[in-house]
């Protein structure tokens, strides 16, 4: 009985662990859907060098719904003093704000990100 209970406890103790990887390989895993994905990297602080993500300064994301009209294809933009696409806006808070690299105009996560503000 008592080899019973060990064994029980074991198998119990592995499969927590089995699951807990799981989750863990599911949480870092790239969203497919890029509209997801940008939703992912609005809250991560790797994309500057500063501990900040967009969502440190735009929280709740909610107070960027409209820019996907509102730079269709440009608008001017304040803090640049000149007009601008949304990805070049999304490059220069990586670049100024967050003192990050821009990334490259056809890099996804540029497009995840414009896809994700576009949506709100
Ligand atoms: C340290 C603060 C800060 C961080 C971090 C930051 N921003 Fe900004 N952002 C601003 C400020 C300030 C403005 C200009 C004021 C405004 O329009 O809200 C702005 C403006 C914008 C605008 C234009 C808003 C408009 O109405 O024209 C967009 C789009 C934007 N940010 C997206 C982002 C994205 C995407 C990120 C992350 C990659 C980001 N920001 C990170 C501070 C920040």
């Amino acid at each position: 009985m008592r080899k019973f209970v060990v064994v029980l406890l074991l198998v119990a103790i592995f499969a927590g662990c089995a699951q807990k990887s799981q989750t863990e390989g599911t949480k870092t895993e790239k969203p497919a859907n890029p509209v997801e994905y940008g939703k992912v990297l609005f809250a991560d602080a790797s994309l500057g060098t500063n501990g900040k993500s967009c969502l440190t300064c735009h929280d709740p994301p909610s107070t960027l719904s409209g820019v996907g009209n509102k730079y269709s294809p440009k608008a001017y933009f304040n803090m640049a003093k000149k007009e601008m696409t949304l990805k070049e806006v999304i490059n220069f808070c990586i670049e100024v704000p967050m003192k990050g690299q821009p990334l490259p105009e056809n890099d996804e996560r540029l497009a995840a990100l414009e896809a994700y503000l576009r949506s709100l």
